[in-house]
């Protein structure tokens, strides 16, 4: 059994992954800000309740110390929180970026720590990628355009996973930087086109869900950067290549 913190524990892409990191045996610790969204955690594995346990904490919140004092015992750290546009561009700033470098910090310093990921975007990045087509660089740019506060933010949190991690000391820390494009509610189709991905694509939250924990539970998954929008190669395999082939979207 793994001890799994899971940052954003009520967002549409984390619970989700509660649902099969609890059915896979591990125990999450989901870190809320409201209590009315106990039960919506507790409920994603009514198989075994006792898996997931909520944990009230606002992440914009909590300084170094409180980051740091939630990973204790805990063995991956999920990112999987953001403010969604609401709040203006400070808040944006203030969770999507300092919060999670914060996280990213404490989760470094934290000894029983060894894996970090980041759901991050897949236009989280300074140019577009050399195997993108011209509509997906139009669409780049045009996102950059449009939500550029977001953009900067999930960017500079993501560079300073790598950079940071990069840095450590850590010998078994893994780091792992995914990147879905639109997210969609539609179900999961169990398919994706992972790694090198066009960025003009959507993606159900469950598939998001169920490659992170795929990534998360391989070893040797780290220091990996990569793109995912639905597609046609079963989940399973798409992580073994990936992973066995170190395929990283980082340019
Ligand atoms: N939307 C897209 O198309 C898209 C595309 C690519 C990547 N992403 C990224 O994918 C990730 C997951 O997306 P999603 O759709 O699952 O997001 P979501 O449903 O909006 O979930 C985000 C969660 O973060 C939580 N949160 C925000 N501020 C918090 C705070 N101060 N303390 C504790 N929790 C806080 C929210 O809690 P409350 O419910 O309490 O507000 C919410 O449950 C995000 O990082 C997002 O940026 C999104």
């Amino acid at each position: 059994m793994v001890r799994v913190l899971v940052l954003g524990g009520h967002g549409k892409v984390a619970l989700q992954m509660t649902k099969i990191l609890a059915a896979h045996n591990h125990k999450v610790t989901s870190v809320i800000r409201n209590p009315d969204h106990t039960k919506d955690i507790i409920d994603q594995y009514p198989e075994n309740p006792s898996l997931i346990d909520p944990v009230m904490a606002s992440i914009e919140e909590t300084d170094e110390e409180g980051a740091k004092k939630l990973m204790e015992d805990i063995q991956w750290v999920v990112w999987s929180a953001g403010a969604g546009g609401k709040g203006g561009p400070e808040r944006t700033k203030a969770v999507d970026e300092i919060a999670a470098k914060r996280f990213i910090k404490a989760a470094l310093l934290a000894p029983s720590v060894t894996k970090f990921l980041m759901v991050s975007a897949s236009s989280s990045r300074r140019s577009p990628a050399s195997y993108w087509t011209e509509s997906d660089v139009g669409t780049f740019k045009k996102t950059w355009e449009s939500i550029g506060v977001y953009s900067e933010a999930k960017t500079v949190a993501d560079e300073y996973l790598y950079d940071e991690s990069r840095k450590s000391p850590k010998l078994n820390w893994v780091d792992i930087c995914l990147r879905p494009g639109s997210l969609s509610d539609n179900p999961g189709t169990g398919k994706v086109d992972l790694g090198k991905a066009k960025l003009g694509g959507s993606v159900p939250r469950e598939d998001v869900a169920a490659v992170a924990v795929e990534l998360l539970e391989k070893e040797n998954g780290g220091g990996l950067w990569v793109d995912l929008i639905g597609g046609s190669e079963p989940i399973g395999q798409a992580v073994e290549r990936v992973v066995s082939q170190r395929i990283t979207s980082r340019e």
